[in-house]
């Protein structure tokens, strides 16, 4: 049996901006527009108290920023949605790339006052990396913003691939008239927007250019006038070239005031992709057996993006989000983790279901599952019903930041071990353990999640730690083409190596020449700046 008409009507997205351009506003007005929601101010309420119930996020509610990262779920037009959120901050970029890996398309937001900024500049690279489709929601429209024009010629040049504006602002800012749809050749007048429900707006066709150019004067000339240079100077769409992130469809618009949602939303269904085939790449007797696994084919199998721990205080539980690459999803059913070749044991399973979490009745491809455990799955576990399979991609970059980890009460060493193979198995930090002993190293991409790691420590594992600067300041994974070759290099240079969360051999460096000149005495080694969850 195949699945084909169920993952059909799947979009996975990852919705990516800059904080502040309007990312939580957003989702809120897609969830009230697909009725997941009837009010719109839960999700904000959420940022600003996010996991209020949970003390280890402590630091995130201090800080008003997103540490986590969330998936929601809603229907629209016989579609199944699934949305999942990235967390802003720079220093969690970690996160957000991992989930880019999970999703099928990206919506990027962007402020229309400020173009494409520094964090989505970032996002850009790895969606471009994967060649990840991308819708683009120029947003604030209501604002006093920049000129159309220069927001797409910013975009262009930013992502590298051509815009194609799928509706055009008429105005902006207190002049904002609305947009015009060029799809459907009709202007769309603005309104301000209420919390509830989407309303009507009013709508006048193209064809009435009189009443138009009569009721938005200067501004409708203007727009028209810009209309037609961008759409002359763009590509018309191409399904192809935007699936395969060669162009992106661009959408004005204002999230505060519901304007301009609709036309995402049915983008998201109309154009945006349904999951598509995922590579394994499985290692059997030292050779790689490459498989390449449709959504439809009927065995389960998935992959785990993101492990969050202890999301419910009152339980030692951590929970493994699970892509899934194909087959369907039944309560009970027998599952195994790749890695270890043991069966996985949750103790509850659940869906994202308009931000509840509720119990899974079935899932298929493109789905987000979430398996509570006690243990046994790592971040990069493929999970399958019974077939051997992994699946790559999952990246993990070299740490530009590194402390030592001083525990303050020798009594808990054995909690620390736990506490960091945990947090490093989750990806909240790398942990670094040298080769030739002495004490643990801790390995962050940004700041903040040393901190972060800090307070969990000691709220979650009751350890009290010191950290403290070291003379590292980067990491290279190693590779060779022989055994004999890496035991050179690493007899060489002893102090220097060190093993990661995963077991995996990385060089501690202190300066990039340090690479530079290892390169040059090592020229079979392989130096990786990423390493890839295989
Ligand atoms: P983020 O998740 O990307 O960080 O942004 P968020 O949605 O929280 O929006 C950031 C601010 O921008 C919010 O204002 C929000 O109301 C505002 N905003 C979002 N979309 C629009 C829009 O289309 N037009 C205008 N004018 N503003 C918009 P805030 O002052 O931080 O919060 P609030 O007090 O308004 O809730």
């Amino acid at each position: 049996m195949t699945y084909a008409n169920e993952t059909r009507r799947r979009r996975t997205f990852a919705i990516i901006s800059h904080p502040d351009a309007g990312k939580t506003t957003l989702t809120e007005k897609l969830l009230l527009f697909s009725g997941a929601i009837q009010i719109a101010g839960s999700v904000k309420a959420r940022k600003a108290s996010r996991h209020a119930t949970s003390d280890w996020m402590e630091i995130e509610k201090q800080r008003g920023i997103s540490v986590a990262s969330s998936v929601m779920q809603m229907l629209y037009r016989e579609h199944v949605i699934n949305l999942l959120d990235t967390p802003g901050h720079k220093d969690f970029s970690e996160d957000t790339y991992r989930v880019l890996t999970a999703v099928d398309s990206a919506l990027m937001v962007i402020d229309a006052a400020n173009g494409v900024e520094a964090q989505t500049r970032r996002l850009i690279e790895v969606c471009r990396q994967r060649d990840t489709p991308i819708i683009t929601f120029v947003n604030k429209m209501d604002r006093e913003v920049r000129d159309p024009l220069d927001i797409l010629d910013e975009v262009e040049r930013e992502l590298g691939m051509p815009c194609v504006p799928m509706t055009w602002p008429v105005g902006q800012g207190k002049s904002f008239g609305g947009i015009v749809n060029l799809r459907t050749q009709a202007m769309t007048v603005f309104d301000s927007g209420s919390e509830r429900l989407p309303q009507d707006f009013e709508t006048i066709p193209l064809t009435e250019q009189a009443q138009l150019a009569e009721r938005f004067g200067s501004e409708w000339t203007a727009a028209m006038d810009s209309m037609e240079l961008a759409t002359g100077a763009s590509p018309t769409f191409d399904e192809a070239a935007f699936l395969a992130g060669k162009q992106t469809p661009v959408f004005f618009g204002s999230g505060v005031n519901n304007f301009g949602v609709m036309e995402v939303l049915d983008a998201l269904v109309d154009l945006a992709p349904a999951p598509k085939p995922r590579t394994s790449n499985l290692i059997v007797n030292k050779q790689p057996v490459v498989k390449e696994i449709q959504p439809e084919d009927s065995a389960f199998s998935g992959v785990v993006f993101k492990v969050q721990a202890n999301m419910d205080a009152n339980h030692r539980d951590r929970i493994a989000f699970v892509r899934m690459a194909s087959g369907k999803y039944t309560p009970g059913m027998k599952l195994k983790v790749q890695r270890t070749a043991k069966e996985l044991r949750p103790t509850s399973v659940v869906t994202f279901l308009s931000q509840r979490r509720e119990a899974v009745d079935e899932a298929y491809a493109g789905d987000i599952i979430g398996f509570t455990t006690h243990g046994g799955v790592q971040l990069g576990d493929t999970i399958t019903d019974g077939a051997n399979l992994q699946f790559t991609g999952l990246p993990f970059f070299a740490p530009e930041l590194f402390m030592t980890v001083i525990l303050k009460n020798p009594l808990r060493t054995k909690q620390l071990q736990t506490g960091l193979d945990q947090l490093g198995e989750e990806g909240a930090i790398q942990v670094f353990k040298p080769e030739i002993g002495g004490p643990m190293l801790l390995g962050a991409v940004g700041q903040l999640q040393f901190e972060v790691v800090q307070h969990r420590l000691k709220a979650e594992y009751d350890c009290d730690v010191r950290l403290e600067g070291c003379q590292y300041t980067g990491a290279r994974w190693i590779t060779a083409d022989t055994p004999a070759e890496l035991r050179e290099f690493t007899n060489a240079y002893p102090q220097r190596m060190s093993l990661d969360a995963a077991g995996t051999l990385a060089y501690l460096c202190t300066s990039p020449y340090d690479v530079r000149l290892a390169q040059e005495r090592f020229p079979k080694i392989h130096f990786h700046p990423l390493r890839e969850h295989a």
